[in-house]
């Protein structure tokens, strides 16, 4: 009796030795299932893989949203993609209406002039071989058309209208490019106002008959799997291309999530093999812009 003392009257546990018994190999038995569980051999019933493919299994992404696509059919229907994890980069579906993008480029149309790089040892703007496009800048906010553009880039991309440079506009005809770059700056100049460029927005408002793709030759997973892979040209296939498509918007990140710079954000315009190309850029900083 003097061994029962520990327990209280009403314990179940009448030999202390059944007991103990018990209780430890309850305790082995959670040991075990732990193990099991670290192990991977078993796992809680989470919502797991199907929902959520890995940040770079391109295939999965690409197969999941295009699907979407399929299904929502008639024209002018909006809807977005996420196309790469590494860069972080979404194409939305006809953002721009042929309206607006015929705006856009009777707009600027009388204002082109040959396209320059920045250099990044001066912060300079430079001639290069490296760009051969034409293009010229809208002012943040010049009219009704813009701004109503501007404030749904804003809702897209969950930046501030006041963090955006002005749109710029772009045209490339046959055999034009932009070599592959960072939209990020490396000089110490460009950044004064509004720091760092965090994400571009890059709307198309012509489709190309042929080239003319933005590719990302860094971007992380299988890029020979998107569906449109046999459409694209030899510059398009030297990584995660997008193929222009009059009203289309690409946003890519060319900042990672921890604020550090992301060289997977690399990118390029392929050169125009037949058409010709218009698009517009909203180039976005991490703090408020001066425009
Ligand atoms: C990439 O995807 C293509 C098309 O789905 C496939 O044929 C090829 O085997 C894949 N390559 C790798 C390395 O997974």
């Amino acid at each position: 009796m003097a061994k029962g003392g520990r327990h209280s009257r009403s314990s179940p546990c009448r030999r202390s030795s059944t007991c103990t018994l018990v209780l430890s190999m309850l305790l082995m038995l959670s040991l075990v299932l732990l193990m099991l569980l670290a192990l991977g051999i078993v796992s809680l019933p989470i919502n797991n893989a199907s929902d959520s493919p890995n940040a770079v299994d391109l295939n999965t992404v690409l197969k999941a949203s295009t699907d979407r696509g399929e299904e929502s059919g008639g024209e002018r229907k909006q809807w977005t993609e996420i196309i790469s994890w590494e860069p972080r980069a979404f194409v939305y579906h006809n953002f721009l209406s042929k309206d607006e993008c015929e705006y856009l480029i009777e707009l600027a149309k009388p204002n082109m002039v040959k396209s320059t790089v920045v250099d990044s040892a001066t912060g300079q703007s430079k001639d290069s071989r490296v760009r051969t496009s034409s293009g010229t800048f809208l002012r943040r906010g010049r009219d009704k058309i813009i701004r109503n553009i501007e404030k749904r880039i804003a809702d897209f991309t969950f930046m501030p209208v006041e963090h955006g440079e002005g749109l710029q506009i772009l045209h490339y005809e046959v055999g034009q490019k932009y070599e592959p770059h960072y939209d990020y700056f490396l000089d110490e100049f460009n950044t004064k106002n509004g720091g760092q460029r965090i994400a571009t927005v890059l709307m198309y408002l012509s489709d190309v008959e042929e080239g003319g793709e933005t590719v990302f030759p860094s971007a992380k997973g299988n890029f020979s799997a998107v569906p449109w892979w046999n459409e694209l040209s030899e510059c398009g296939k030297k990584g995660l291309s997008v193929k222009p498509k009059m009203g289309d918007a690409l946003l890519f990140w060319s900042m990672k999530p921890d604020a550090t710079l992301d060289p997977s954000s690399l990118h390029g315009g392929c050169p125009i093999i037949k058409g010709n190309k218009w698009s517009s850029t909203k180039w976005i900083r991490v703090n408020h812009y001066n425009a």
